[in-house]
């Protein structure tokens, strides 16, 4: 049996988790679902489905992973030995495995975008769809920043819990903060901030529809990194001091706070230059806010420089640190149940891994015509991670939880063993029994339907 290590502290505990939630789902595409969806309304049910989905979700990956002390699949075979509820640890790993082979490859364009900030190649006049589209497609330069990437994600990996991930998690997470704050205050002095700020700030209710609510559920899922194994895996090297209540509260927190304000850093900005819609889709970041930056600060370039390449720096850090709790829910399984020690196991995964994400990246490019079920490589990944396994690994997990586990067992893990007061306990429990399958099977029939 490997020697299994711990978080050293409590602060390590949370930085960790808050570094696997917060990544390109909140810059990214939080504010992207807040443009598509309307604003304000959407932010409010975003608020409403972290408290009753989110932090419940997260508390019950808590108590599995600190209760077991293992890796996802493993913690599934030991509370439950024999039965098919392992078929959830599996399918966690195995979808943490797909997603990173291709949350790499898009943090590989950030890393790009970064260095290009850097070299004042988002500062011209040109037409950045054009230049997105052209950069994607190429076989090549996507893939080197990729790899650049992965041995950047793998090296913290193979260091280890203590020294790699806390560590790590413990320098970045407080840089991703001061960055972002740095940001909004920037970008409240942008000419058109007061635009940005009323259409995050002013609820328009008309707009919310029943797919506006599962969107904001889909994206509280996302962002949150759960049903993943991922979070369960870090809980396995919880303390038994760590309190999970809380500790889930302060991460989902973090996570929702970096969300908005993200939402805060984009908004003003787009709004401050004439004809940019904030509604563009995934090409908000790489697409819109280029071309915002080259029209806001064509006449101070410095500012440009300074705002563009933070921005960029900020979704870098957010990426790699998701990546890296994606990276170590697949190694801490390859660790425990094939025998195979950190670096040997770390390297296999990463090389694994970016063998699919080979294909993912040619799928922008030269792979672009083949497709399955009408979607190309990376369309698929996408849709079977985020549309299916992952609604559907939230769903056994509450049932699991709320119906299969031994009441005390929870009750003990969420309480330090009554040491702890938790005086929602039995609300807690209605909602991983009740409100969360039936809200997420919502999810999911609405998905595969739509
Ligand atoms: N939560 C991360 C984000 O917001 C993505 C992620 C999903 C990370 C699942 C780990 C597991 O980008």
């Amino acid at each position: 049996m490997t020697e299994r290590s711990n978080f050293g502290s409590k602060l390590g505990v949370v930085l960790a988790s808050a570094g696997s939630a917060v990544g390109l789902g909140n810059v990214w595409r939080f504010p992207t679902e807040v443009g598509n969806n309307g604003g304000a309304a959407f932010i409010l049910i975003y608020l409403l489905c972290v408290l009753a989905v989110g932090v419940p979700v997260m508390m019950s990956e808590f108590l599995i992973g600190r209760h077991t002390n293992a890796n996802t699949i493993t913690a599934f075979s030991k509370l439950a030995p024999g039965k098919w509820w392992r078929i959830e640890g599996v399918a966690g790993v195995f979808v943490a495995f797909l997603i990173l082979s291709y949350y790499t490859i898009i943090s590989g364009w950030t890393l790009y975008y970064l260095v290009q900030s850097l070299k004042g190649a988002l500062l011209t006049d040109q037409d950045y769809s054009v230049y997105f589209n052209s950069f994607v497609s190429e076989p090549f330069t996507p893939l080197l920043y990729a790899i650049i990437f992965m041995v950047m994600t793998h090296l913290v990996i193979a260091r280890g819990v203590q020294s790699g991930i806390e560590r790590f998690s413990k320098i970045m997470m407080p840089m991703l903060l001061l960055i972002i704050g740095i940001l909004v205050v920037c970008s409240f002095g942008m000419p058109g901030a007061g635009t940005g700020l009323r259409f995050l700030l002013k609820p328009d209710f008309s707009k919310v529809t029943a797919s506006v609510v599962l969107s904001a559920m889909g994206q509280a899922f996302f962002s949150l990194s759960l049903a993943m194994g991922c979070l369960c895996t870090y809980a396995s090297y919880f303390t038994p001091d760590t309190k999970l209540v809380k500790t889930a509260v302060s991460v989902c927190s973090i996570d929702t706070f970096v969300a908005v304000l993200s939402g805060f850093i984009i908004f003003p900005a787009v709004f401050s230059v004439p004809n940019v819609s904030p509604d563009e889709g995934p090409g908000l970041v790489f697409v819109t806010l280029p071309n915002v930056f080259n029209i806001a600060f064509h006449s101070i370039p410095v500012l440009g420089y300074i705002f563009s390449g933070l921005f960029y720096m900020l979704l870098l850090l957010a990426a790699l640190t998701s990546a890296m709790s994606l990276h170590e829910s697949v190694t801490a399984y390859v660790i425990e149940s094939w025998g195979i020690p950190r670096k040997k196991a770390s390297a296999m995964v990463s090389a694994s891994c970016m063998t699919l994400g080979v294909l993912c990246s040619l799928s922008f490019g030269v792979l672009s015509d083949f497709t399955i079920c009408g979607l190309t490589i990376f369309g698929l990944f996408d849709f079977c991670a985020s549309k299916i396994i992952m609604p559907a690994g939230g769903l056994i997990i509450c049932l699991f939880v709320g119906w299969y586990l031994d009441r005390k067992l929870v009750y003990n893990e969420l309480t330090n063993c009554d040491t702890v007061p938790f005086r929602l306990f039995r609300f807690y429990i209605f909602l991983v029994r009740y409100v969360v399958p039936i809200a997420i099977g919502l999810i999911f029939i609405n998905e595969l339907l739509g």
